[in-house]
């Protein structure tokens, strides 16, 4: 079979989806809304979030429609919505039904700040940032769980055997929840962050509970093994289930749960074909920005300090130091989104960056040239797509990451086989992309090395190392990835006993 047979397209996987649902209901979970509606200078605008996992769940909707259950976030999202909290979106194309679950503030902060953000994140992640577990929190998670779950089951009645994929660490608890109301149910919970070893993990006060929620599951999804490793060695530490190691599968009673990797991947992007080319695209930057250099890197995140952004600063800084040839040649944009800003850790975070970056520019700047642009601020999916396509290089230093799709999305647009992709080893987006030159962010000196080999890298190189990476990328679209956790869960055979 050539690769554009075995290729996965939004047809491919409607038609999938079609034929394994024969008409049940496909419902998502997931926290993040991928569209909400904000108040702008008395007009309503739509926007959509910088959320890693909407970028990757958006397609799939679109793709097989459906329902995505969501928490509402804009101060408009009440009036766009109808009294069930349901609309169809896009907004220019309605494909699929988005249906808002309003929290209180209470909840909110509970719920997503506390539990979720303060708790449940700084655990599965190796960031040196202590979780905080408060138990107001947990009853506010507890509650909100609840709460979707309520929802879900709304959408549910009457119907038969629904496929529920919820997303997440925000809902441990309800694919139990789900279950018990609806036995029928073929329910997946897929993780999109790393799952800590079990003595990390063991440090939760109410880490059975969790387990025993998410267990409610037929399937659990990660994005590598090793996610599912640690997941299984934590149900066997906390838990006395019957874990079988074969099957990778923890079975309780008559009701089995498969723990399996998944690599999610991106919506095949049409490239540089309908977009300007490198070099273009590279003229529009400098004159926006107002800057002139030979080399442009750059760097997408949300402001979040597992994404080593202050490492990322400190290896520039690095390697000016080391190669002073390139003060005045380099600049280094970061697209820096802010993100959870009501933790104090975030918020705290965000105005270091901004010292950081003062401080270097300080130490190297000219009259003409700063060596560090940090546009702290949301941007358009249209204007980070000009950024991949105009750079040398994109650097990515996660500390710990399930996946990072800004690696795949900076790949996924150079269809002109240039570029060099600099990747922290601690993402999971490693595992695939082997042709990057994977770093240890920690390892400011190996950093600052890399940087040197992208900008002095042959074209020669960047296209054999850009070609294969597109290849994996090209094969393993999140179409396939929702073929696969679909075909997955419709052979989860139903409880027994
Ligand atoms: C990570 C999480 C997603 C989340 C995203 C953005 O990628 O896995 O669930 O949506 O971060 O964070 P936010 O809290 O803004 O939704």
């Amino acid at each position: 079979m050539n690769p554009s047979e075995s290729r996965w397209t939004p047809e491919r996987l409607e038609e999938h989806v079609r034929l394994i649902l024969r008409d049940r209901p496909f419902l998502v979970i997931a926290n993040r809304e991928p569209y909400s509606h904000i108040r702008e200078r008395g007009k309503i605008k739509c926007v959509t979030p910088a959320s890693g996992l909407v970028t990757a769940m958006e397609p799939i909707l679109r793709a097989c429609g459906g329902i995505w259950v969501a928490s509402a976030s804009g101060d408009a999202d009440k009036e766009t919505a109808d009294e069930k909290g349901r609309l169809r979106v896009p907004p220019d194309a309605p494909a699929y039904t988005l249906k808002r679950v309003w929290l209180t503030e209470q909840e909110e902060e509970g719920y997503y700040y506390g539990f979720s953000n303060e708790g449940l994140w700084p655990l599965c992640h190796i960031a040196h940032t202590r979780p905080v577990f408060r138990s107001e929190d947990w009853e506010q998670y507890k509650k909100v769980n609840q709460k979707f779950a309520d929802a879900a089951l709304e959408e549910l009645a009457g119907s038969e055997e629904p496929f529920v994929l919820i997303q997440d660490y925000h809902y441990a608890l309800l694919p139990r929840m789900i279950r018990e109301k609806r036995p029928d149910a073929k329910i997946a919970l897929f993780w999109h962050i790393p799952w800590p070893s079990p003595e990390a993990f063991g440090i939760c006060p109410w880490g059975r509970e969790i387990l025993h929620g998410i267990l409610g599951a037929d399937l659990l999804g990660f994005h590598i093994q090793f996610y599912c490793n640690n997941f299984l060695d934590t149900a066997d530490h906390l838990l006395e289930f019957r874990i079988d190691l074969e099957q990778f599968a923890v079975d309780q009673g008559g009701h089995r749960t498969r723990v399996k990797p998944f690599p999610i991947g991106i919506a095949p992007s049409r490239g540089m074909t309908d977009g300007p080319q490198a070099a273009s695209a590279r003229q529009e930057v400098m004159k926006k920005l107002g800057i002139q250099a030979d080399h442009l890197g750059v760097g997408v995140d949300r402001i979040d300090y597992t994404k080593g952004i202050s490492e990322k600063f400190r290896a520039i800084a690095r390697f000016l130091e080391k190669y002073p040839e390139y003060r005045e040649k380099i600049v280094f944009v970061e697209l820096a989104a802010p993100s959870r800003t009501s933790i104090k850790s975030y918020s705290d975070l965000g105005t270091e960056l901004e010292a950081e970056v003062e401080r270097i520019n300080q130490r190297f700047q000219t009259k003409s040239w700063k060596p560090i642009l940090f546009l702290k601020e949301q941007h358009s999916r249209e204007q980070i797509d000009l950024f991949y396509r105009a750079a040398d290089f994109c650097l990515i230093t996660s500390l710990h990451d399930g996946m990072n799709l800004v690696a795949k999305e900076f790949v996924g647009i150079r269809s002109d086989e240039q570029g060099v992709l600099i990747l922290s080893r601690f993402a999971g987006a490693s595992r695939e992309l082997k042709d990057a030159l994977l770093v240890n962010p920690y390892d400011i000196e190996e950093v600052a090395e890399a940087i040197r080999d992208a900008v002095t890298m042959k074209p020669a190189e960047q296209k054999r190392r850009m070609v294969r990476m597109r290849v994996i990328l090209d094969e393993h679209n999140v179409y396939r990835w929702a073929a696969d956790i679909t075909s997955e869960l419709s052979r989860a055979r139903p409880d027994t006993g």
